[in-house]
């Protein structure tokens, strides 16, 4: 059985002094539905001391949004990955839409920031999806199986359970326009197809796959009970108190 992770990632928003202020408040909503799911706080990298601090003691984990592929070096405003884990951090996501989007992330730099990440013992919550145009033209399983096939080169066939793979189609990204149960399910579906075929059906079974994409409280109940869908990556809506209910559907569907 998988356990379901639900992760919030709350971009750039927030300064640190806000941040703590709102994991507080948040982690007294939430602690006690923590247990049968994973719940993730996905923070910016000048909070994450903040919010570990305010989390101390309960069970929900504060991960990155992003990081460099190698350990150090000349790359002005970058963190690595061991900086990361030497703040214990046990989460990043990996290759984020807007991540490609805005900085060119290619499948390849995905991929490396992928190894790295379990090099350091920290699990990449690495992102696929296909744009509106993708969709239209009748291309997403092709984008599916390429991202994903991409993102896992050389990976061995025990690494992969300690992968996380969230499907997030960019159209539903922040535009208040969700995938259907449906239509989610079908990707995520496709994407542990692609994850069999490459490294077989344990691998398949055991690997995680999140939905992302406008998920708020009124859809993740119907999202999180699909057979292929193991919980979400959550922007907009878990930067508000009413993330608590998207950790109980999550919970409810455990
Ligand atoms: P959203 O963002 O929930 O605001 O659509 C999801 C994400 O970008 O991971």
């Amino acid at each position: 059985m998988r356990k379901k992770i639900i992760a919030g990632n709350w971009k750039m928003n927030f300064t640190p002094a806000r941040a703590a202020e709102f994991a507080n408040s948040l982690v007294n909503t939430i602690d006690d539905a923590a247990d049968n799911v994973e719940v993730v706080l996905c923070v910016p990298y000048v909070a994450i001391d903040h919010v570990q601090y305010e989390l101390d003691g309960t069970d929900i984990k504060v991960g990155a949004q992003n990081m460099h592929a190698e350990d150090k070096g000349e790359f002005t405003g970058e963190i690595s990955g061991e900086m990361l884990a030497a703040m214990c951090v046990p989460y990043v996501i990996i290759g984020h839409s807007e991540r490609r989007k805005y900085y060119n992330e290619s499948d390849t730099d995905v991929n490396k920031k992928a190894h790295k990440a379990l090099e350091m013992y920290i699990t990449p919550i690495v992102c696929v999806g296909e744009t509106l145009e993708q969709r239209k033209n009748g291309e997403v399983d092709n984008v599916l199986t390429q991202q994903t096939h991409l993102a896992l080169v050389n990976f061995k066939t025990e690494d992969i359970p300690k992968i996380v793979i969230a499907y997030e189609p960019i159209w539903a990204i922040g535009t208040g326009e969700t995938a259907t149960p449906e239509q989610a399910q079908a990707a995520c579906k496709k994407i542990r197809s692609v994850i069999k075929h490459e490294f077989g059906e344990d691998a398949a079974e055991a690997i995680r796959i999140l939905y992302g994409g406008s998920v708020n409280p009124s859809n993740a109940n119907e999202l999180f009970a699909q057979p292929d869908i193991d919980g979400g990556l959550v922007g907009g809506a878990s930067q508000k108190l009413s993330f608590a209910e998207v950790v109980k559907a999550g919970q409810a569907n455990a």
